[in-house]
């Protein structure tokens, strides 16, 4: 066996919606050595705004690194044996700053946050044929409170002194990827100002087939592109860290985490795809190098581009807003449960929700509806309901939301999925699981890895030219090792029913003011 210290090792920062996290890896075996997390504060400073601050992000990301290089020094490893490191990150919420000083100029807008329904409605109108979904073949999206380019747009019409920064060209926009970059590699003192093309694929602002900005897009929002970052490959150098107990270390990956969980899941292969359980859920479905178009509300997005002269990837990504943070809001809003992994135990006392359904449009719906002004219901309460009930509707809620993705991928695609590879903390809780297998008639199929995240951004570091640790020939054949997997456990007709109710609250959530 090879000597502890001399085993290569790569670290990955995981900045998500509600936690910073550093993760160090054997890149021989993609075992996980060690890891530190911290707890990001999300704000609500109105109704539908959702903000974090860029400063509270950056320092979790330095003290998640040397905590993490400590722990390692702890269980006997060198920190040197740390060749490159990953950076995985929440996708679309915004920042802005200063170049010359690096302060933030507005909070992070998450991607969440909606206040730029207005915003949307005004910019459909005046967009080609008043259609939301005029810039799908362009860029995969539709017009939606969800992308940064709507956020950007509203800071511009509504923070005077952002636009009098981004008139004075001292203003630099990006994604998380993009602050934290700059940030690593220097910030003021000649921070690298460059986005990956998964992160890019979800501004609005960039072109599917050129991989670059595009002038019609970025006129349209009206958005310079002095202040946007260069676009890069997700597997390079894109320079060195010069802060933290790794200075001098490569960065060499970058993925939006949705895209990094399917490349640690190992789906390289067109047909494959993975549903992640986050703050919300996302399912990515892997269509090789061609952009395929969807007819049902999908997105279109880059899944990833290994290499700067290598072709780019895409994905069919069905996205969910609200997953596990509606079990949060039943923790922290209605404080029937204390901390997030006692839903299961509290739904599992209940064989059925009894007829109550809980639509969680906190935010409004994403896929496939693309409804910002949807609110989230419970229906179908009597006096018999409970906790238990309400707690068992939450979960089947993250399970009929992930059958309408199914239902879409299927129909774009022509092939009905027949199994599921799923991660993401919201799988360790095994009821989900085989409520999951039985309400979408599904296999699901859970990894031993279930870092999956991480361990992509990892992946695309070790395989950067110049790092050389891996190539993704041998990632894939080190696919994911499954562990465990549930099937369907009810009757399909009763499944169906079920599911038809379900769509039936969803109407309702949509039509809540009428
Ligand atoms: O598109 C938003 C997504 O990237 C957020 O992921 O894991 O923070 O819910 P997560």
């Amino acid at each position: 066996p090879v000597e502890k210290t001399a085993q290569p090792l790569i670290g990955a920062v995981d900045q998500g919606t509600s936690s910073t996290r550093f993760l160090i890896f054997n890149c021989r075996t993609w075992e996980l050595i060690t890891y530190h997390q911290m707890e990001i504060l999300q704000k609500y400073p109105k109704e539908g705004w959702v903000e974090e601050d860029p400063m509270e992000i950056l320092a979790s990301v330095v003290t998640c690194i040397d905590k993490a290089v400590e722990n390692l020094a702890a269980l006997g490893y060198l920190p040197d044996q740390i060749k490159a490191i990953g950076i995985t990150n929440q996708r679309e919420s915004l920042v802005v700053w200063d170049q010359h000083t690096g302060k933030p100029l507005h909070p992070a807008i998450i991607w969440l946050d909606g206040r730029t329904a207005e915003t949307v409605d005004r910019l459909i109108q005046q967009s080609p044929g008043k259609s939301q979904d005029c810039f799908k073949s362009v860029a995969g999206l539709p017009i939606s409170t969800y992308f940064t380019a709507l956020k950007m747009r509203w800071l511009l019409d509504n923070d005077p002194n952002v636009k009098a920064s981004v008139d004075s060209t001292r203003c630099l926009l990006g994604n998380v990827d993009s602050w934290l970059l700059w940030n690593l590699t220097g910030g003021v003192d000649g921070g690298k100002h460059y986005t990956d093309v998964t992160n890019a694929s979800r501004t609005l602002l960039m072109n599917l087939h050129t991989l670059q900005w595009d002038n019609n897009l970025c006129s349209f929002f009206n958005i310079s592109k002095k202040i946007l970052p260069e676009i890069r490959s997700s597997s390079e150098i894109y320079g060195r860290l010069k802060c933290t107990a790794l200075n001098g270390v490569p960065i060499s990956g970058i993925l939006g985490d949705q895209q990094a969980a399917l490349v640690g899941q190992g789906a390289f292969r067109k047909g494959q795809a993975k549903n992640t359980y986050g703050t919300g859920c996302f399912l990515l479905y892997n269509t090789g190098t061609e952009p395929v178009n969807s007819s049902h509300g999908l997105l279109t997005t880059v899944a990833y581009q290994f290499g700067k002269n290598q072709p780019a990837h895409y994905a069919l990504e069905g996205s969910v807003a609200i997953a596990g943070a509606a079990v949060k809001w039943l923790r922290d809003n209605l404080g029937i449960i204390k901390e997030s992994a006692e839903i299961e135990t509290l739904a599992a006392q209940v064989d059925d929700t009894h007829g109550c359904y809980f639509v969680p449009a906190f935010s409004g719906l994403f896929c496939p509806y693309w409804q910002p002004d949807a609110r989230g219901i419970i229906c179908g309460l009597s006096q018999f309901t409970n906790r238990c009930h309400i707690a068992r509707a939450c979960l089947e809620a993250v399970c009929f939301q992930t059958r309408e993705l199914l239902e879409c991928v299927s129909k774009d695609s022509g092939i009905p999925m027949t199994a599921l590879q799923v991660d993401g903390g919201m799988t360790a809780n095994s009821l989900l699981m085989q409520l999951h297998a039985d309400l979408c008639n599904i296999n699901i199929i859970r990894p031993s890895m279930t870092e999956t995240t991480a361990l992509g951004a990892a992946m695309a570091a070790g395989c950067a030219e110049g790092v050389d640790l891996c190539s993704i020939e041998s990632l894939e054949a080190n696919a994911s090792i499954t562990t465990d997997s549930y099937a369907p456990a009810i009757k399909n007709h009763e499944a169906d029913q079920r599911f038809s109710r379900w769509k039936n609250a969803v109407q309702r959530s949509m039509r809540w003011e009428l």
